[in-house]
């Protein structure tokens, strides 16, 4: 009899950390990447910005557009999280819709998929602004800036609420491990 093939490794897992420009995505994902290092689980960052300049490089911000690059990134997340890997994903993701799109492609593959919702509100975003996005919408040349004059539909019922406006980032991050160690996914 030929031995079974066994695995004691952790299922993967897609964690997509939605929220509004500077809400603080990049910077929790990068964080939790560290720690999921230390304790030897393999994760990819698959951020919004690098994404645009390489998958998506073609798509602007037209909301057919916003739809198709959350699509592709989508599509990524769920073929690395079926194959073992923590795919963790700071994406604006606007809409509620195309986030459960992506949602739907997990379930079909019995994939975890944990939606973080990073809820800086907007007045601190805008003081944040890491790109200069709201600063450049205030003097009037750029327009369509989520959660400004671009929707954002916040996550009604998310796996973690973060008040990335009321905390650091080390309890933020460490609050996205506990929620994968409780779900026995690291
Ligand atoms: N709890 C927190 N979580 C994440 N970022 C925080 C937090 N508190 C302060 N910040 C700061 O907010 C900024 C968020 O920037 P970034 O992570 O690039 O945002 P996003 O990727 O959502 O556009 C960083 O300068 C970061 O240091
Ligand atoms: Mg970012």
């Amino acid at each position: 009899m030929s031995p079974t093939p066994s695995c004691n490794c952790f299922p993967g897992a897609t964690v997509w950390l939605t929220g509004l420009p500077s809400a603080g995505k990049s910077t929790i994902a990068q964080a939790t990447a560290a720690l999921l290092r230390q304790r030897g689980r393999r994760s990819e960052v698959l951020d919004g910005d690098e994404m645009r300049r390489t998958l998506s490089l073609e798509l602007g911000y037209s909301p057919r557009d916003r739809q198709r690059n959350v699509e592709r990134i989508g599509r990524v997340a769920e073929v690395l999280s079926r194959n073992g890997i923590t795919a963790l994903v700071p994406v604006i993701a606007p809409y509620a819709r195309v986030r459960d799109l992506v949602r739907s492609w997990h379930e079909k593959s019995d994939t975890a998929f944990l939606e973080i919702h990073v809820a800086a509100p907007v007045e601190v975003c805008a003081e944040r602004d890491v790109k200069g996005l709201y600063a450049r919408h205030e003097a009037g040349e750029i327009s369509g800036l989520t959660g400004v004059d671009a929707p954002y539909e916040k996550p009604i019922a998310p796996d973690l609420r973060i008040r990335s406006h009321t905390e650091p980032v080390e309890r933020s991050a460490a609050a996205v491990l506990k929620l994968l160690i409780e779900r026995g996914l690291a």
